[in-house]
């Protein structure tokens, strides 16, 4: 397990979704912070997704974050200094994001993949170690950048 505490963060349309995915959280024992405990059908997704991604980056952790299609929680998220969130769509695309880039946030759409997957992307994502070598001199080109 690759982490120790999960920020989780979601609007209105990843609301539902976010809900159920705590199961598997607490299923593995990892601690979570959820920053948007309440539905409200009003939020704004880069509200939520600016919010975890600095705790996230401040604090060293991984974070979940959901809306509608998880484009605009990745967006968002990626403006933040440190943040390499990752919209994951199946197994493959979450274990690669996490071993080829060193993806601190998982973007997931609450519209567009059903409960199953994505706890099954999530489940993924938690248990996949970045692979350093190769991808580290990459992602530090990124870092660079910043
Ligand atoms: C909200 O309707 C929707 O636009 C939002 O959840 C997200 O999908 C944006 O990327």
């Amino acid at each position: 397990m690759a982490a120790k505490k999960v920020i989780l963060g979601a609007d209105h349309a990843g609301f539902a979704l976010k809900e159920k995915l705590k199961q598997v959280l607490k299923d593995n024992e990892i601690a979570f912070d959820d920053l948007s405990p309440a539905l409200d059908e009003a939020d704004d997704y880069p509200d939520i997704a600016f919010k975890a991604a600095k705790k996230v980056a401040r604090e060293k952790n991984l974070g979940i974050l959901i809306c509608g299609t998880g484009i605009g929680m990745c967006i968002t998220a990626n403006k933040v200094k440190g943040i390499r969130a990752a919209l994951a769509y199946d197994e493959n695309t979450a274990r690669l994001s996490r071993q080829h880039n060193d993806a601190n946030i998982l973007c997931l759409g609450g519209r567009t993949i059903d409960e199953k997957l994505a706890k099954r992307i999530l489940k993924v994502w938690l248990n996949t170690r970045f692979l350093e070598g190769r991808h580290a001199r990459r992602v530090e080109k990124i870092s660079k950048y910043e």
